[in-house]
C-alpha cells in the first residue's frame, strides 16, 4: 500500500474498533463509520482515526483506488453494508470483508461487486478482541492484484511468529473464508475435547475443582502447549464475585454457536469428506442448548452414572495423551476439510502455509501446529496428516491411553463424544477392510443397488431372489 494511504473501516463493534486501533498504532490512517453512534464517539479522540457520518462521507475522505474493510457481523449486515458502500465505490476500489462471512457469500459478493469493476478481498481474522487489538491471523483470498496492494497493511497489523507475519493469501475468492471456517471448526472440537477431559476429571476421577485445575495446568506443557489451554486455566482460576465458587460452576451449560462449526459441516458432506469430531463439537453445542429438555430427561431417564475407574492414577496419566491425540485427529479432519475445499475449487491451498499463518494471533496457535508445518513441507502432496511419521508416531504413542480414556468415559457414563468420534475415525481411517462390504449387500438386498467385487469389476447383484 502507497505511503500515506488511508482506508476505510466500517463496523466499530470489539473487532471493527480494535484492528482500527490496531492500525492507527502502525501509522495507518483510518476513516471509520458505524451505524451505532456510540460505537463512534467512542474513538472520537483516537489518534489517526477520522470519523464518518455516513458511507458517503466515508468515501470521501479516502482517495482512488479506495480500500474499505468491513467488519459486521456476517450475513445480513454484511449485506446492508455492501448495499450502502457499492454504490459510493468507483472502479479498481477494493472491498475487504474481515467478517467471519460464509465463504459461499464471498464468492456472491466478489461477483456481484465484479459487475461493478470493484475489487474484493474475503480475509478471515482470528485472534478475537485482543488479537485483532494487537495482532491477529489473517487468513486472505479474492482478488490477488488487490490482495498485494493491501498486504503490507495487513502484514504491519498482523500478529508475528516464527519469524513472519502471520498472514496468507490462499487464492481466489472464497479460500479466506474457506480457512477462517476449517480454522473455526477445528476450534469448536478441540475446546469440546478439554471440556470433555475436565469433565472426565471431575466426574469420572472424582477430583475436586482445584485438583481439576491443576492437572490441566499440568497438561499445558512442550508439545501440547497451546492458546486454549492457556485460557481454560485462566477461567479455571477465576471465582464468582458473589458466590465465592468457582467461576465455571455458576456458568450455565449451554454453549451458543454462530455458525461457522456449522457450515463447516455442511461443507465437508458436500465435498464428501470425513470430519466426524468436528461435527460432534456442533453437535455437542447444539444438544447443550437443549438444556430444559435435558433436564426433563435427567428426571425421567437418570443420570448417566456409571463406575469410577478401579485405578483413577492411570486414567490421570492416560488422559492427557488422549486429550492430545484428539486434539492432532480434530486438526486432521480440519486440513482435509481445506485440501478436499482447496481442490474443489482450485485454490491451490499450500497447507503448510496454513500451518504457518495459525502459529500466531489465532485462536487455534499451538506448538503442535510447527509440527504439522513440518510435516506438510516434507510431503506437500500428503492425503492426510494422520499419514505423516512424525504426526503418526505422536497419535501411535498415545492410542493405548487414548483407548483407555474413551473407554473410562464410557464406563464412567460421561459423554466425550469428541474424543470418542475421533478415535473411532482414526481406527476406521486405518482399517482397510471394515464393515462397508455388509453395507453393499444390504443396499443391494432391499433396493436393487448393485455392488462391486473384490475381485473383478463391473456392479453385481446378490442372489436375493424375487421378493414377493
Ligand atoms: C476467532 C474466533 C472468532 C469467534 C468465533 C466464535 O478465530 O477469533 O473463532 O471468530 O470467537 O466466531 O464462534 P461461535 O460464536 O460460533 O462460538
Amino acid at each position: 500500500m502507497p505511503e500515506g494511504r488511508i482506508i476505510g473501516l466500517v463496523g466499530l463493534g470489539v473487532m471493527g474498533r480494535n484492528l482500527a486501533l490496531n492500525l492507527a498504532d502502525h501509522g495507518i490512517r483510518v476513516a471509520a463509520y458505524d451505524l451505532d453512534e456510540a460505537a463512534l464517539a467512542g474513538l472520537a479522540d483516537a489518534p489517526g482515526i477520522a470519523l464518518a457520518a455516513s458511507p458517503p462521507a466515508l468515501v470521501r475522505q479516502l482517495k482512488p483506488p479506495r480500500a474499505v474493510l468491513i467488519m459486521v457481523n456476517a450475513g445480513a449486515a454484511t449485506d446492508r453494508a455492501l448495499a450502502a458502500l457499492g454504490p459510493e465505490l468507483e472502479p479498481g476500489d477494493i472491498v475487504v470483508d474481515g467478517g467471519n462471512a460464509n465463504y459461499l457469500d464471498s464468492m456472491r459478493h466478489a461477483e456481484e461487486l465484479a459487475a461493478r469493476q470493484l475489487r474484493f478481498v474475503g480475509l478471515g481474522v482470528s485472534g478475537g478482541a485482543e488479537g485483532a487489538r494487537h495482532g491477529p491471523a489473517l487468513m486472505a483470498g479474492g482478488d490477488a492484484g488487490a490482495y498485494c496492494e493491501l498486504e503490507p497493511l495487513l502484514a504491519a497489523v498482523a500478529a508475528r511468529a516464527g519469524g513472519r507475519a502471520c498472514l496468507g493469501y490462499f487464492g481466489a475468492t472464497g479460500a479466506g473464508h474457506f480457512v477462517k471456517m476449517a480454522h473455526n471448526a477445528i476450534e469448536y472440537a478441540v475446546m469440546a475435547a478439554i471440556a470433555e477431559a475436565w469433565l472426565m476429571l471431575r466426574r469420572v476421577v472424582g477430583l475436586d475443582h482445584d485438583a481439576a485445575r491443576r492437572e490441566i495446568l499440568a497438561w499445558n506443557q512442550g508439545e501440547s502447549r497451546s492458546y486454549l489451554l492457556e485460557i481454560t486455566l485462566d477461567v479455571l482460576s477465576r471465582r464468582d464475585a458473589d458466590t465465592g465458587s468457582p467461576l465455571v460452576e455458576v456458568i450455565l451449560d449451554r454453549a451458543e454457536q454462530k455458525g461457522t462449526g456449522a457450515w463447516a459441516v455442511e461443507a465437508a458432506l458436500a465435498l464428501g469428506v470425513p470430519i466426524p469430531s468436528l461435527a460432534e463439537a456442533v453437535f455437542a453445542r447444539t444438544l447443550s442448548s437443549l438444556k430444559d429438555e435435558r433436564v426433563m430427561a435427567e428426571q425421567r431417564l437418570g443420570a448417566p452414572l456409571g463406575a469410577m475407574p478401579e485405578h483413577v492414577s492411570a486414567l490421570l496419566r492416560q488422559l492427557p495423551q488422549a486429550l492430545r491425540a484428539t486434539t492432532i485427529a480434530c486438526y486432521a479432519q480440519g486440513f482435509a476439510l481445506i485440501q478436499a475445499g482447496s481442490a474443489q475449487h482450485g485454490w491451490h491451498i499450500d497447507p503448510a502455509e496454513v500451518a504457518a499463518v495459525w502459529q500466531g494471533g489465532c485462536i487455534l496457535r499451538a506448538a503442535l501446529l510447527e509440527r504439522i508445518a513440518a510435516g506438510y513441507r516434507l510431503e506437500p502432496g500428503l492425503a492426510n496428516l494422520m499419514l505423516d511419521p512424525a504426526i503418526a508416531g505422536a497419535m501411535a504413542a498415545g492410542e493405548a491411553d487414548w483407548r483407555a480414556a474413551v473407554a473410562a468415559a464410557t464406563l464412567g457414563g460421561v459423554p466425550a463424544p469428541v474424543m470418542a468420534s475421533a478415535l473411532h475415525h482414526y481406527l476406521g481411517y486405518r482399517t482397510a477392510s471394515g464393515s462397508a462390504a455388509l453395507i453393499q449387500a444390504q443396499r443391494d438386498r432391499f433396493g436393487g443397488h448393485g455392488f462391486q467385487r473384490i475381485d473383478r469389476g463391473g456392479i453385481y447383484h446378490g442372489p436375493w431372489g424375487r421378493s414377493s
